[in-house]
């Protein structure tokens, strides 16, 4: 086949949006509106991509960066409209490409076979459209007869063409042959003042060239012009998103309060139970359960882990590990196979060695924890002196007593116990046992006499003396 780019144009501000963040960079699903496009150009394997870009140029090279898409860039540095915009990439456009599919950055929706049927299609100019209901805001398909003329713009449409069902997807098969002189004569002679890219399909009939439009799902064509639009696109993408996972072999208990965004990946016999988020990258392994109420950014989960109630954020759940409920997990935390993190914990910066449990309302921050330890409840890495962070080290099988406060940086040996309630700021030796806590003293007959002294009864004492 011809060798083939495809040109996003994502130069524009989008007015529509009331926002100081370019348009295609707004996130519906964990994914830029560019990111969508360019993920559903993707299977077609383009020989080159374009994005011009313009508006926030700074802002939407770093989208490109983190992407991580291999495209050329084409800067719009005054955006004087669509048809203005794909004159620009033609600068950018390799000198063996021979087609040139245009899509605008703010279609999300497109799906690889309805790209494939605009590749295929025979005709020099290929269009996609869309008949749907209400045709707002979108440029209508113009017939004269049965064939396409020409497009008009919702704002500059008569009466009778406003009622024209038909509209333009703003997706189209140009070929490079003759493009330039199309593209350049292109005027703005229109109520935006603007040069429209539409009227390019009139420029290649004036020349000759047979053009078609391809019918596509109404849903597909979707533009998002305004926040509203972002949000209902939201709904769509959501669903395909789930409807996904559940046909590749995920158990998701209730689709309606499940929300996954795009990169997320799932093993097939994971389940996600009601109201769980999973975001970003986060990777679930087979035989996992998730949630309920679980908010997962960026974080991978082991086979046959469980995960409930518990917000995380770059953490690493190794195999087999339970986690929660009420328990958060912030970035740097790696859970190895079998740990437990219970009820009330909170982790950062912390390893946790193979079959370690911290099971009751702690925080270990900053943290190195060995194999196979107990860390008893309450106990807190004092990790912060108001100045800097140090850490602390827990060697395999010790057993930290509740209530320890272990002031970094501190250093527990291999088989060491710590006395609960013992404040530890020296390092403690393998197989030691280090206590930190005054003596106790019993004031024998104290609590009697204080009775006493308020009147009151001594307490029942159930089950004394009866037999
Ligand atoms: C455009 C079409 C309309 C079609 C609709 C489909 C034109 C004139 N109109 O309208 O027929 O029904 O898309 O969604 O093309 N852009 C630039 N530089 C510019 C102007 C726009 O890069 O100078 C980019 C925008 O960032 C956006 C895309 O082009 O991603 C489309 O622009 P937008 O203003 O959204 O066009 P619509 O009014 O939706
Ligand atoms: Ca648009």
């Amino acid at each position: 086949m011809a060798p083939a780019a495809a040109v996003i144009l994502a130069a524009g501000k989008g007015t529509r949006f009331k926002s100081d963040l370019p348009k295609v960079l707004h996130r519906v699903g964990g994914r830029s509106l560019l990111h969508h496009v360019l993920a559903s150009i993707e299977p077609a394997g383009f020989d080159q991509v374009v994005v011009v870009i313009g508006h926030r140029a700074d802002d939407a090279r770093a989208e490109l960066d983190a992407i991580g898409a291999d495209v050329d860039v084409a800067v719009q540095s005054k955006q004087l409209g669509t048809g203005h915009a794909a004159e620009v990439a033609l600068s950018a456009l390799r000198d063996d490409i021979e087609r040139v599919v245009v899509l605008p950055g703010d279609s999300p929706l497109l799906l690889p076979p309805t790209l494939d049927a605009l590749l295929a299609d025979p005709a020099d100019v290929v269009m996609l459209m869309a008949e749907v209901d209400d045709p707002t805001g979108y440029g209508r398909v113009v017939r004269e007869g049965n064939t396409v003329a020409r497009i008009v713009e919702h704002k500059d449409a008569t009466h009778d063409e406003l009622a024209i069902r038909e509209v333009n997807a703003g997706i189209y098969r140009f070929p490079v042959d003759g493009l330039a002189t199309v593209l350049a004569s292109i005027g703005s002679d229109n109520i935006q003042g603007e040069r429209y890219l539409t009227d390019a399909i009139a420029g290649f009939l004036d020349r000759g060239a047979s053009v078609t439009a391809i019918t596509a799902p109404a849903e597909q064509a979707a533009g998002v012009n305004d926040r509203a639009q972002l949000a209902a696109a939201g709904v769509i993408l959501r669903q395909r998103i789930l409807q996904r996972h559940l046909l590749e072999g995920v158990t998701i208990v209730d689709p309606a309060t499940t929300w996954i965004e795009a990169d997320v990946t799932i093993d097939a016999d994971a389940t996600i139970l009601p109201n769980t988020h999973l975001e970003g990258a986060t990777a679930i392994r087979a035989g996992a359960t998730i949630g309920p109420n679980c908010r997962l950014v960026d974080t991978t989960v082991g086979e046959d882990a469980t995960v409930v109630w518990t917000v995380t954020n770059r953490a690493e759940i190794g195999p087999r590990a339970t986690v929660g409920p009420f328990t958060h997990l912030r970035p740097g935390t790696r859970l190895a196979a079998g740990t437990k993190a219970g009820g009330f914990v909170e982790m950062k910066n912390a390893e946790v060695g193979e079959g370690s449990k911290v099971p009751h309302l702690s925080y270990i921050g900053d943290a190195t924890i060995g194999r196979d330890v107990n860390v008893g409840a309450g106990t807190i890495t004092c990790n912060y002196d108001g100045f800097d962070k140090h850490q602390t080290i827990i060697g395999d099988g010790a057993f930290i007593g509740s209530d320890t406060m272990l002031v970094a940086p501190v250093e527990i040996g291999s088989g060491a116990v710590t006395g609960a309630a013992s404040a530890i700021a020296e390092d403690v030796p393998a197989d030691a046992l280090a206590v930190e806590r005054s003596e106790q003293r019993n004031v024998e007959g104290w609590a009697a006499r204080r009775r006493d002294l308020r009147g009151e009864k001594a307490p029942d004492k159930q089950g004394e003396g009866t037999d």
